[in-house]
C-alpha cells in the first residue's frame, strides 16, 4: 500500500503533455486529445451513468459461486481484492472496490467510441460495468449495426456472470457474448479470432504471469489498430513489473500510463514512445 501511494504521488507531478500538446504524431495526439482528454466533449448516455450509480448504492447481496472458479475466491489462480476478501460480499462493495470508476468507465466509452472496433475483448467481467462503457461506446458510433460488431468478454465466477448477462438484456446489449469460464482457457480460444480493429479490456487475473501471457497472446495475434487497455497497472509490485515489461516489447508502439490504466497502441507507424499523464 505504503510504495503504491509513493506511486501515485510521483505520478501527480507528471502534468505533460495536457491535450496531447508536445506530441508530434497525429494519430497520438488525436488519442491523446479525444480520447484522454476528452476534446471532442463527448457525453455518457444518462442510462449507463444512472445503472453504474444505482449499482454504487445497491445493498443486494452476490453469493460467493463456490466450486472451483478461477477466480481468486477460493482458486489461487485470481488475485481476489484487496478491499474486501470476504465471500459474500454486497453489489456495492464489489461495484465500489473492483470495477471501473466513472471516470474510467467514461475512458472506455470514449475509447470504444473513437475506435469503433469490429470486436471488444474484455478479460475480467466482474458485474458488467466496464462492459456496458465499452460496449455502449460502439453501440452509440454513428449507424453501427448492433450485430456488425462483437463483444466477448470472460469471466470465471457464475454468479457474476449471470448478473451481468441480466445487466445486459436489461441495455438491450444481446450482442454481448458473456464466456462463462477460466481466461485462461477461453483467451486462447478467442485470440485465433483477432480482426483489424480491435479493442481488449485485461482486467482479470492480477498476477504478474498470467497477465503478462495474456497481453503476449492478444498483442501477438492483434492487427496494427488495436488498443489494448490494463487496468490496475500499479495494483502491486507484480502488476507493475509486467506493465513495465510489456511496455518494452516491439509490438507495443505507444504506452501510456494513466495510473489506474494503462493503454497500449500497436500501430507500426508510432515511434516508441512512453507518456504518463495525470488527468
Ligand atoms: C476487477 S473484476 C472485473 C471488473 C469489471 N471489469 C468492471 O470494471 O466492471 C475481475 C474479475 O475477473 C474475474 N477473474 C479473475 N481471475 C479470473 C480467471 N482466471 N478466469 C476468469 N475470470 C477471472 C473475477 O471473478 C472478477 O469478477
Amino acid at each position: 500500500m505504503g510504495w503504491r501511494i509513493c506511486k501515485y504521488i510521483q505520478h501527480l507531478f507528471y502534468r505533460k503533455h495536457r491535450e496531447g500538446h508536445g506530441i508530434h504524431s497525429p494519430y497520438l495526439f488525436e488519442f491523446v486529445n479525444q480520447v484522454v482528454f476528452n476534446g471532442g466533449g463527448v457525453d455518457i448516455p444518462a442510462p449507463i451513468l444512472s445503472a453504474h450509480r444505482e449499482l454504487r448504492k445497491e445493498r443486494g447481496i452476490i453469493p460467493a459461486a463456490g466450486g472451483n472458479n478461477p477466480t481468486g475466491g477460493n482458486n489461487p489462480r485470481g488475485a481476489g481484492s484487496k478491499v474486501d476478501s470476504k465471500e459474500t460480499r454486497t453489489i456495492q462493495s464489489f461495484v465500489r472496490s473492483s470495477s471501473v470508476s466513472l471516470d474510467q468507465g467514461a475512458l472506455l466509452f470514449r475509447t470504444a467510441h473513437w475506435l469503433n472496433p469490429d470486436m471488444i475483448l474484455e478479460l475480467g467481467t466482474g458485474l458488467g460495468v466496464s462492459t456496458l462503457y465499452l460496449a455502449g461506446g460502439v453501440g452509440e458510433t454513428s449507424d453501427r449495426e448492433p450485430d456488425s460488431f462483437q463483444v466477448h468478454t470472460i469471466e470465471g465466477d457464475p454468479v457474476r456472470a449471470d448478473f451481468s448477462r441480466q445487466l445486459f438484456k436489461r441495455f438491450g446489449l444481446n450482442g454481448v457474448k458473456v464466456h462463462c469460464g477460466d481466461v485462461d482457457r477461453m483467451v486462447e480460444e478467442l485470440a485465433g479470432k483477432l480482426p483489424g480493429r480491435f479493442l481488449a479490456f485485461v482486467d482479470a487475473n492480477h498476477r504478474y504471469e498470467p497477465t503478462l501471457r495474456y497481453l503476449r497472446l492478444l498483442i501477438n495475434s492483434a492487427g496494427e489498430e488495436a488498443v489494448i487497455i490494463m487496468d490496475d497497472i500499479y495494483w502491486s509490485k507484480g502488476m507493475y513489473r509486467a506493465w513495465k515489461e510489456v511496455i518494452s516489447w516491439p509490438g507495443v508502439r505507444v504506452s501510456i500510463d494513466l495510473f489506474h490504466m494503462g493503454i497500449l497502441l500497436l500501430r507500426r507507424d508510432l515511434q516508441k514512445t512512453h507518456l504518463k499523464i495525470k488527468i
